[in-house]
């Protein structure tokens, strides 16, 4: 799978993505991360990415041109772009999806993190300052994604927690089943982990973990798992995928369906 980012700081991606996981995958050619610097696209004397808002306002804007020339190069399009200044190519139907980081974004998360892992190539754009001038927004992006309900200085960080998340799901980068039972992976957080020693400054282990009965480790495991949902985020379990059992055990626990979190 191929990433192409487009940013004003390509350096700002060294450390996180030549590290570790990611890194490996790189190394074994499972993923490819391209990074591209907007600047370089730049028309005027000064490499200007940004300009002021039309209007008034705090903060600046980037501008519509450079981004476009950055990103027809993404598509192997800027030899046509540049050959007819005056007019807006439309990008080839068959393009990756493009998606602009930006904090009025939709929400990411991981049902859309394993949507996305379906696509063999992904274009970033990084946005920064107010914004980005609108007109590129209508004509080339697709989605635009947001990481959290918080503003960062840049779409940097958000564009590196995007790769990760969806590169982790890509086959072959972790050990196959590490994705089957985290947190999220149905709708729920994961259970507790435990590991050697079995007594730890006189704190034991879940005597079921030792028992070697995989059934009731199952079982236990699949209980951990909704009632950490239901006590730090109830809202999880309206999406989640439940059994009769669950649902059973939830009652139990508390859990009243009827006062919106209501049974999918
Ligand atoms: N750029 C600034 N804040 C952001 C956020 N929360 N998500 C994605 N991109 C951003």
């Amino acid at each position: 799978m191929r990433f192409d980012i487009l940013t004003i700081f390509p350096q700002m991606f060294s450390g996180p993505l030549s590290e570790s996981i990611l890194k490996r995958a790189q190394q074994a050619g499972l993923i490819e991360i391209v990074l591209r610097d907007i600047r370089a696209y730049a028309t005027d004397r000064h490499k200007s990415t940004d300009d002021y808002p039309f209007g008034g306002g705090a903060g600046m804007v980037m501008k519509p041109e450079v981004l476009y020339r950055a990103l027809a190069d993404t598509l192997g399009m800027l030899a046509q772009v540049d050959a007819e200044p005056e007019r807006l190519i439309p990008l080839p139907a068959d393009h990756p999806p493009i998606l602009l980081m930006s904090p009025a974004g939709e929400l990411f998360n991981q049902r859309l993190a394993e949507e996305l892992a379906q696509h063999e190539r992904l274009v970033l754009i990084c946005g920064h300052y107010e914004g980005i001038d609108e007109r590129f927004r209508e004509c080339c992006v697709d989605r635009e994604i947001s990481i959290g309900d918080y503003v960062l200085t840049g779409g940097e960080l958000a564009a590196m927690v995007v790769v990760d998340a969806v590169a982790r799901l890509r086959p072959g980068v972790l050990a196959a089943d590490s994705t089957a039972e985290e947190s999220h992976s149905d709708g729920l957080l994961e259970y507790p982990h435990y590991t050697r020693p079995a007594l730890w400054r006189g704190q034991a282990v879940p005597p079921v973990l030792l028992s070697g009965h995989h059934a009731n480790i199952a079982r236990w495991r699949r209980e951990q798992r909704l009632l950490r949902t239901l006590r730090r985020r109830p809202e999880l379990l309206r999406q989640a995928r439940l059994t009769e059992d669950d649902l059973a055990l939830l009652r139990r626990s508390g859990w009243e369906p009827g006062t919106g979190d209501v049974t999918p």
